[in-house]
């Protein structure tokens, strides 16, 4: 597969929900390589493949992606992922690849468990708290056209969407 563009707000494609794979042929680990691939060029920890336009519930992440030594890589793909359980509250400072210049504190909730598919189509199971737990919820959240600003208060929400919508026609 080719070099995958990462689209960014405001894009409308970034607002689309992702359908489920139901076949589990080698594209869909083509797609997620490309995935990968995609991220780590752009020292992401998690990607959504609606992101760069792919509109399939897959999605990749690796919490080592931004150490140098590419040996410590840890990457992880899961498809089709749903959140069975979810339990806490923790804050943290998230940002995206679809959201230049922007980071923000963003409640999540602090464990969750999953179920999802790996590139086989084999079913899984796991638990996840901390980054990985983050990470999981705001990429899920991409295959449902919901980005992390959107988790903000309404007023520093509309501020931070005008002022980035302004920024992409700078450089559009
Ligand atoms: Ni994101």
């Amino acid at each position: 597969m080719a070099n995958l563009k990462i689209y960014t707000f405001p894009n409308p494609i970034l607002r689309k929900k992702a359908e489920s794979v139901k076949v589990f042929d080698r594209s869909i680990a083509d797609i997620a390589n490309s995935m990968l691939e995609a991220m780590y060029n752009s020292d992401g920890i998690g990607l959504a493949a609606i992101q760069a336009g792919i509109l399939k519930r897959i999605i990749v992440i690796d919490l080592n992606s931004g150490i140098e030594d590419s040996s410590k890589r840890e990457p992880h793909i899961f498809v089709n992922p749903i959140i069975l359980k979810e339990s806490g509250n923790t804050v943290s400072e998230e940002g995206c690849l679809s959201v230049i210049d922007f980071r923000g504190e963003i409640q999540r909730s602090e464990k969750i468990t999953l179920e999802y598919q790996d590139v086989n189509g084999k079913n899984e199971k796991i638990e996840a708290e901390g980054m990985m737990s983050i990470c999981l919820q705001h990429e899920i959240d991409h295959l449902n056209g919901i980005l992390f600003i959107d988790h903000l208060p309404f007023l520093k929400q509309k501020m931070v969407k005008k002022r980035l919508s302004k920024l992409s026609k700078e450089f559009a």
